[in-house]
């Protein structure tokens, strides 16, 4: 088993829930921007959903050698509204994670010297950060009634660091290299 104490394996376990709702929302949410003629902002939360898809991946992964069923808890944000509301929860969301979820959990599994773990939170926690600020960067502009104005954007398929405009050689967190990088 890749983790051996059972407060480290919860956290995994509330970790992927979140990221797979976190997963599911975007993917809806990209669905009303598109509507609403929002085309990059709805290109934006495709990605970034993509970027849960492999944070939930690598939490699912990490949790190896769970086969029951277990209730889990996790925390997320609701709403089908108007674009503007809805990057008002995804920047709600994100920063929950950034601020009081990832580094808990991270500490954690530091404290409970669980190496896989904690680079499962660690990969998550540093995208977050720049989901954050493209979320606020798309706020910013739905609010002046425009669609956002993103370049290409890049999402790591190890780690799930996500970039906009010209990918790294290498991913600055995990050392992916560019080539694999998702392209939205
Ligand atoms: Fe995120
Ligand atoms: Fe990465």
């Amino acid at each position: 088993m890749s983790v051996k104490n059972s407060m480290t394996s919860d956290f995994l376990h509330s970790a992927y829930a979140g990221e797979s709702m976190a997963h599911m929302r975007y993917l809806i949410w990209a669905d009303v921007a598109e509507k609403e003629g929002f085309k990059n902002v709805s290109r934006l939360f495709k990605a970034i959903a993509a970027a849960e898809q492999v944070h939930a991946t690598n939490h699912f992964r990490t949790i190896d050698g769970e086969t029951q069923g277990a209730a889990v808890t996790a925390n997320g944000v609701f709403g089908y509204n108007s674009t503007e509301e809805n990057l008002k929860g995804a920047i709600q969301g994100e920063l929950g994670e950034v601020e009081q979820m990832y580094p808990v959990y991270l500490n954690a599994a530091k404290f409970q010297n669980e190496p896989e773990a904690q680079r499962s939170f660690h990969g998550a926690l540093e995208a977050e950060k720049q989901h954050a600020a493209l979320f606020q960067q798309a706020l910013d502009a739905v609010k002046q009634g425009k669609d956002a104005d993103f370049g290409t954007i890049y999402i790591c398929p190890v780690c799930g660091y996500t970039v906009v405009g010209d990918a790294p050689e290498k991913c600055p967190v995990c050392g992916a290299s560019r080539e694999t990088f998702l392209k939205f």
